[in-house]
């Protein structure tokens, strides 16, 4: 047990209210607010302590000011004493719930779906780096390969009875939507009987930009699904993405692998890649969210790059000279390998962006403090998908 005295800026607020991180390697940080006759915390943060088999849980000597230094930034300041909890792998879950109950400590607990998915897998991350309690739903938990301290749910979101128990008593719940239309009012339905904020990863289909503005079925699917959330009552969410640098996975990572040419159509479209650990970011923040009412950000890589760009990108990241091969649209749908609907939306967005720039925002930085990661970077981390073994 340890016990020492921290006075220490634990979270910052913007100009909405809405909370950043308290930095890294920083312990583990609460935050006091009131007890309001409903139960609610006016704020609570709790870290997870970085050396990965500790937990150390800060309350309270509590004297908790809040001090409002202008309309964009509140800091809190916390004095108090330490406690730390040292806790091993099986229990870890349950020490940190049972301390935290002990203490009075709100821990968010959060379901995040399509958590085994590109974006998902990284707020599940995320989630568990900032201390929430992460559940999990899958359709087959066997295979899901996420952290243990993940609590999983078997469910299909197809099936709402199958996803009540994921539901219970959860704060916030990440949406990811990549089944039928038509299944989606019920499971939403199912979903506002148990909590008041959905997060929902969406797609720019507001964007005033070419790129996004063509015909476009999962755009059309999005925007029935976000005027259900909105007439639920739910506090929601609606995270906007522009086209995923993990694209680049499916489309052209087994060829780079195997040859040094990509036969691929317009060129010289451009897109702004956006990497998934900043779309999470940017979720999990919706997430923590406390106010009411309903946000969205439309957020995007930090750079313009054609297609023939990226693929030249990530050439020079994994040290090879990648050859573009522009070919026309209709080679495109015989050799692509996509279903007809997604190639003709794809052919259809590029060709309307040929002569632009991609739409470029800086959501991102401007939401979780860190810019977005550029599609270098992003390829840098994914290296090993691109190299020949
Ligand atoms: N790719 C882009 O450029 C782009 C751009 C903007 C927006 N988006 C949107 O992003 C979303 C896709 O996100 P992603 O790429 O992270 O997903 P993903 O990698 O395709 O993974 C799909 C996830 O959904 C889950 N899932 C599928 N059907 C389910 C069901 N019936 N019940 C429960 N879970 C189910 C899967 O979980 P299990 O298999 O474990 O059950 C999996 O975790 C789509 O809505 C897409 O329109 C994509």
């Amino acid at each position: 047990m340890v016990s020492a005295a921290n006075v220490g800026p634990i979270a910052t607020f913007s100009p909405r209210g809405r909370r950043h991180p308290a930095p890294r390697g920083f312990g583990v940080y609460a935050s006091f607010g009131q007890r309001t006759a409903d139960g609610d915390h006016s704020g609570s943060i709790l870290r997870q302590y970085s050396q990965p088999r500790a937990i150390a849980v800060s309350f309270v000597g509590q004297a908790s000011f809040r001090i409002l230094a202008s309309r964009y930034i509140q800091v809190w300041i916390t004095a108090g004493s330490w406690l730390s909890s040292v806790t091993h792998d099986a229990d870890l879950r349950a020490s940190r719930e049972s301390v935290l109950n002990r203490y009075d400590v709100i821990v968010k607990r959060i379901l995040v779906t399509g958590a085994t998915g590109t974006v998902g897998r990284q707020v599940v991350a995320q989630l568990l780096d900032s201390g929430a309690h992460v559940r999990a739903l899958t359709r087959d938990p066997d295979r899901a390969e996420l952290p243990r301290q993940v609590e999983l749910f078997r469910g299909d979101l197809t099936a709402p009875e199958t996803i009540e128990a994921s539901l219970r008593d959860a704060d916030a719940v990440f949406l990811v939507w990549t089944a039928a239309a038509d299944a989606f009012a019920a499971a939403l339905a199912r979903i506002a009987q148990h909590t008041g904020r959905v997060v929902l990863l969406t797609s720019p289909h507001k964007t005033p930009h070419p790129f996004f503005q063509q015909p476009n079925p999962m755009a059309s699917m999005h925007k029935n699904m976000e005027r259900l959330i909105c007439e639920s009552g739910l506090a929601s969410t609606f995270v906007r993405p522009g086209m995923f640098a993990a694209n680049a996975l499916g489309w052209w990572a087994a060829r780079i692998r195997e040859h040094d040419v990509i036969r691929w159509p317009y060129g010289d479209a451009a897109t702004a890649p956006i990497d998934e650990h900043d779309i999470a970011a940017v979720a999990v923040h919706a997430l923590f969210d406390d106010s009411p009412g309903s946000a969205e950000y439309m957020i995007t890589g930090p750079q313009s790059l054609t297609q023939r760009e990226q693929v030249a990108t990530i050439g020079e990241v994994i040290g090879r000279t990648l050859r573009f091969e522009e070919i026309g649209p209709d080679d495109a749908q015989r050799e692509l390998g996509f279903p007809r609907a997604a190639i003709d939306m794809l052919l259809n967005a590029w060709s309307a962006a040929i002569t632009l720039p991609a739409y470029v925002t800086t959501t991102v930085a401007q939401v979780t403090g860190t810019p977005a990661r550029t599609f270098a970077e992003w390829v840098r981390s994914h290296k090993q998908a691109f190299g020949r073994a």
